[in-house]
């Protein structure tokens, strides 16, 4: 007998990554997505809500969607359509979203949505950390009940922004530092572990065959610039919601990560990972993944929607 579903908040900037991420953890026996919050991130706003609505609507899902901030805390919006394009969502011709989004913002969907659970939330960003730190400024009552955030975001080696930092921390690094900051405790699953976990010709192949959702990922994957179709897509968020199904997938450490603010190193997450400067940790890091289970577990995941 399966146990409850895990109950869990996915914050999104979709991305053709995020939308892999989310298909699958809308349609997991173990996943109970309570509620989808977007933010300004690969593209604006605007466009990562109407992406969501789009995929919500694709699948047929009553899960509702809320549209939250339209740029970061304190800097200005740097987006990513050059890997997306320029809808974010780039290659399928998705037909108009059924679904529509809250008349409330993220923050107050998010608050109203933990308060109101009889178990706590696991929240799942897989985006910038603008949302869930104005809701930690704005509700920090929420922090109670909330179990963890398993979040895509930050790395342990070299960034894809500037040379340190991934983007989704780079987009808005006074956020991040927020969140690190909050006692919440936090699953880092970063750049340098996500840019492994990539689908080869074999996978997409085996996808392209998966009806009409084979159809629309294979179409998103001709227009994604996250790696190649010869070297392989990284498939960076959807390793977010792989470790919350199949945590064994992932090697992790506990540490102390700290969020550099500004400089050439703006968004990066510097771990202590020797533990030599600071007495308590406040994250756990991935370090590894297993490659090929994790190539197995997105396709059977994708197989099964069908
Ligand atoms: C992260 O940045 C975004 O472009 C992806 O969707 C992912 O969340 C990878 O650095
Ligand atoms: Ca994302």
């Amino acid at each position: 007998m399966l146990k409850e579903k895990r109950p869990i908040i996915i914050d999104t900037d979709p991305g053709i990554d995020d939308a892999v991420a989310l298909s699958i953890a809308l349609n997991h026996p173990k996943l109970d997505v309570k509620l989808l919050t977007t933010v300004a991130g690969n593209v604006n706003a605007h466009k990562t809500t109407e992406n969501t609505l789009k995929l919500v609507s694709f699948f047929d899902k009553q899960v509702p969607v809320a549209k939250g901030c339209d740029k970061p805390l304190l800097i200005q919006l740097e987006d990513s359509a050059d890997i997306h394009g320029e809808s974010g969502m780039d290659g399928y011709d998705f037909p108009e979203a059924i679904a529509k989004a809250l008349d409330v913002h993220a923050v107050e969907a998010m608050k109203d949505c933990i308060l109101k659970s009889t178990e706590p939330i696991t929240l799942v960003p897989i985006a910038a950390l603008t949302n869930i730190a104005l809701l930690f400024s704005m509700y920090p009552e929420t922090k109670q009940n909330i179990k963890e955030i398993v979040m895509m975001g930050g790395s342990l080696a070299r960034g894809n922004t500037n040379t340190s930092a991934e983007f989704n921390t780079y987009v808005d690094p006074h956020a991040a530092q927020i969140v690190f900051q909050s006692g919440v405790p936090i699953v880092m699953v970063g750049l340098d572990v996500t840019s492994t976990a990539v689908l080869t010709k074999n996978e997409i192949e085996k996808i392209k065959e998966f009806g009409e959702v084979g159809n629309m990922f294979y179409s998103l994957f001709q227009h994604y610039r996250g790696g190649s179709l010869q070297t392989g897509l990284k498939m960076h968020d959807v390793c977010a919601i792989a470790y919350l199904t199949d945590p064994e997938l992932f090697t992790v450490q506990e540490t102390f990560i700290e969020i550099a603010l500004d400089g050439p190193a703006a968004g990066a997450t510097v771990a202590d990972l020797k533990m030599k400067y600071h007495d308590t940790t406040n994250a756990v890091v991935c370090l590894d993944i297993d490659i090929p289970a994790f190539q197995q577990w997105v396709v059977l995941n994708l197989e099964k929607i069908n």
